[in-house]
């Protein structure tokens, strides 16, 4: 069996993708038309797909969120995230959520079109699947509260945690304690994006201020030796998206031997491998995991044990990790058996 083929029979979990960035490219150009809302001008489909840096790229996110406007969009787009995700062998997924970037498109129809994507889904490809609302720091935390308040209305089962995304850099932590600290005190789970672009200071304050469970993204935990200790010593999850880093990070060069997602694994962090907005980056979970294994040092041992690692970090309940950890344990195994048959 070739490698790639063999990497994409792995069973996994991914616990870090957006919605909004999942959305396939024709169906985004497809949306768009008949909703009216005008996408930026390009040539080919897959242009729109292209971008220097985080800030170029959420500008693409935001119009392409803007044509996602009835039920039955939200119902199609989770369901062909859900759909793509399972082909590449995700079994379990905790997606982010960006409501805020539909403007004028109440909470409670997104909610009922994801629904409807995520039942469909589960039904048609066994595929279980959690929602992460992203809360968009630029927004600030006042209005940071005001979410909070629609979440918590339209809240399921469902609904497991809270994140915290958008533009880094400029916009630190700290300022979202309080809001975070009644997400936590209405059972929701907590991780944020620190790290990625902004420093490793802003992992420290996430974990330290906002009492994370887990950091998305993390790379500029290798600035600060001390955090890596601790993050390690407290089995923080990383959820680590190799892709993205050729366009958000410092980090352009997927095999260069100073990669942090290399160096993360090699100081025994307990790292995740994810694929963040798959067709907005050109990639799939499958290809995230071939990057691992070809660019990032990644041997099988360490993709199972990223694959069993994402299953200790995910907001599941304990008899289901434990039952995962064992069945998915010993089908990594058969598979990745038939390599060495292969030769
Ligand atoms: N929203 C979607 N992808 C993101 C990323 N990589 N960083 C911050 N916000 C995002
Ligand atoms: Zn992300």
């Amino acid at each position: 069996m070739k490698t790639s083929e063999l990497i994409r029979k792995l069973p996994k979990a991914e616990i870090h993708i957006h919605l909004e960035g999942a959305i396939l490219p024709g169906t985004a150009m497809e949306l768009a038309r008949k909703n009216g809302v005008a996408l930026p001008e390009c040539e080919r489909v897959g242009d729109l797909y292209d971008y220097a840096d985080l800030m170029e790229f959420l500008a693409v996110y935001g119009a392409i969120a803007d044509s996602i406007v009835t039920i039955d969009d939200f119902r199609r787009i989770t369901y062909e995230m859900l759909q793509s995700a399972a082909a590449n062998g995700c079994r379990y997924m905790e997606f982010f959520i960006s409501p805020h970037a539909h403007e004028g498109v109440p909470f409670a129809r997104q909610f009922e079109g994801i629904r409807r994507g995520m039942l469909d889904a589960e039904t048609e490809f066994g595929i279980v699947s959690r929602i992460i609302p992203g809360m968009n720091r630029e927004l600030g935390p006042e209005a940071g509260e005001e979410y909070l308040d629609e979440i918590l209305a339209n809240r399921g089962d469902d609904v497991i945690g809270l994140g915290l995304d958008y533009n880094e850099a400029p916009y630190p932590p700290e300022p979202f304690t309080a809001v975070f600290a009644r997400a936590a005190g209405n059972g929701l789970r907590l991780t944020a994006h620190a790290g990625e672009s902004g420093p490793a200071a802003f992992i420290a304050g996430s974990l330290d201020t906002l009492k994370v469970e887990r950091v998305d993204h993390g790379y500029n935990v290798v600035n600060d030796p001390a955090l890596v200790a601790r993050c390690r010593d407290d089995g923080i999850g990383f959820t680590c998206c190799p892709s993205t880093t050729k366009y958000t990070t410092t980090w352009r060069d997927l095999a260069a031997p100073d990669h942090p997602i290399r160096k993360m694994k090699e100081a025994g962090l307990a790292v995740t491998i994810n694929s963040d907005d798959p067709p907005m980056f050109s990639t799939d979970l499958s290809a995230e995991f071939m990057i691992a294994h070809e660019a990032l040092g990644f041997s099988f041992a360490d993709l199972k044990k990223a694959i069993l690692t994402s299953l200790e970090v995910a907001w599941i309940d304990d008899s289901t990790r434990r039952q995962w950890l064992t069945d998915w344990s010993v089908e990594i195994d058969a598979i990745m058996g038939t390599a060495d048959r292969a030769g």
